[in-house]
């Protein structure tokens, strides 16, 4: 097995990509009501073959189409739900039948996907559930899934003659197909643990033992020795990165009080699977926000489309895709290999910083637009130029007269135009640095 890569040259790629796209597709795409839902709605696990598996037909999937929005979207990396907690595989796994090949699909869908996104640069992300509603050892509990709420004697009785183990041994198994038959693959992302109070009563909860996540990074190790690897097999220390769900942190993470390279991942919506009638959806300009401000704060934004049943993006995901885009197009160089501002770079009020320290350039984000200037305090002698990224525009600044007092010293005022660039979500002033 070949030592890793120490881990700041490991997740380079990673910090500098800062965007990547999620995507959450499975049987539960044609429940249309959330990914969880055989979980939320207590459902048998032959009604839901009876439902989803047998007519699971995606008839209109082209990964190429996916692997297109997200390049323009300017992501930079993917990572698709190969196995979610419903057990369903996309790929022609040959640790169980209840896999894509097995579908209307009739094919592995989980390889043109790959292909796709690969062809156009972006890097590999596999998500894999450790949760497993289908598998016949894996033991069911008292906390997720379709038999939660049995009684204890129900759910003893159903986990008589299970053997954790074997289902350990599954998880292996797959992770290896995962990590040899597909190419190289940069990130492998668990989901998720839920340890009980005493770890071997699995009954109660799954956290290490049931997954036996030791032996788990060992095989992942040795297959892959640079794939970064999630946080969530309840084994602290194993991961390269910390995962916050749908929430952006206050500042930048930490663990034991070190900075910690980190992903925030988040939905569009409520739900990662395809969800038909939520009627929740941010903004693109609230996406553009979020992103700018993980990087802000040294964070990844990973950001979940739902494909539906016939293998498509929908017209919100899409549209969504493009104003993103578009905004990326132009303003890319403020995300990419960026990072925070260093100390003592306060931005000013209804804006926010990000640095490429390679380059040397301080990218100063207006997220609300003033009237004709913006004042940033302690960088004015430090300033060589400054332009507006989108299109190279000069922005002249200054210290103005009655910025000679004391309370002000070194405070940079740039001349902004009365009224926001048109079509410039977030309009960003490329500061040269000396
Ligand atoms: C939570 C949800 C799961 C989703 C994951 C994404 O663990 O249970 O459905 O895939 O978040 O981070």
């Amino acid at each position: 097995m070949s030592t890793p890569l120490p881990p700041e040259e490991r997740t380079r790629w990673f910090t500098e990509a800062r965007f990547g796209l999620f995507i959450h597709w499975g049987l539960y795409a044609n429940g249309a009501r959330h990914e969880w839902l055989m979980n939320h709605e207590e459902i048998p696990i032959e009604e839901y073959e009876r439902k989803y598996f047998k007519h699971f037909n995606p008839d209109l999937y082209n990964p190429e189409a996916w692997a297109q929005a997200a390049a323009e979207a300017g992501m930079r990396y993917f990572v698709i739900t190969t196995k979610h907690h419903e057990g369903f595989c996309l790929w022609d796994t040959q640790q169980t039948d209840y896999k894509a090949p097995n579908t209307e699909a009739g094919r592995d869908l989980l390889r043109p996907m790959v292909e796709a996104f690969r062809a156009r640069g972006l890097h590999v992300g596999f998500y894999y559930s450790v949760i497993d509603w289908h598998h016949p050892q894996n033991f069911i509990d008292n906390r997720v899934g379709p038999y939660r709420n049995l009684s204890a004697e129900e759910i003893a009785e159903k986990n008589k003659g299970r053997d954790q183990k074997i289902y350990a041994k599954y998880i292996r198994d797959q992770v290896t197909e995962l990590l040899t038959g597909y190419g190289p693959i940069d990130i492998l992302w668990f989901d998720y643990s839920y340890p009980p109070e005493d770890p071997a009563d699995f009954s109660k909860g799954k956290g290490r033992l049931a997954w036996e996540s030791e032996k788990l990074v060992e095989t992942v190790r040795s297959l892959a020795p640079d794939i970064l690897l999630n946080d969530r097999i309840d084994l602290p220390g194993s991961g390269d990165i910390v995962t916050p769900e749908q929430y952006t942190p206050a500042k930048g993470m930490e663990v034991d009080g070190k900075p910690v390279v980190w992903e925030a991942c988040q939905t569009f919506s409520g739900s990662w699977g395809y969800h038909r009638d939520e009627m929740r959806w941010r903004s693109s300009a609230e996406i553009i926000h979020t992103l700018i401000d993980c990087v802000s704060k040294n964070g990844n934004l990973l950001l979940n489309v739902g494909p539906n049943g016939r293998g498509e993006m929908d017209a919100r995901a899409l549209k969504s895709l493009k104003e993103i885009g578009a905004w990326m197009r132009v303003n890319s160089d403020s995300i990419y290999g960026c990072g925070a501002a260093p100390e003592g770079f306060e931005p000013p009020s209804g804006c926010a910083y990000t640095y490429n320290k390679a380059k040397n350039r301080l990218y100063l984000h207006i997220l609300s637009w003033p009237h004709r200037t913006v004042y940033a305090k302690n960088i004015a002698d430090k300033i060589e130029y400054a332009q507006f990224l989108h299109d190279h525009s000069e922005i002249t600044f200054g210290l103005e007269g009655w910025q000679k007092a004391e309370a002000v010293k070194n405070m940079a005022t740039f001349i902004i135009p009365w009224e926001k660039p048109a079509g410039i979500e977030v309009p960003v002033i490329e500061i040269f640095l000396k």
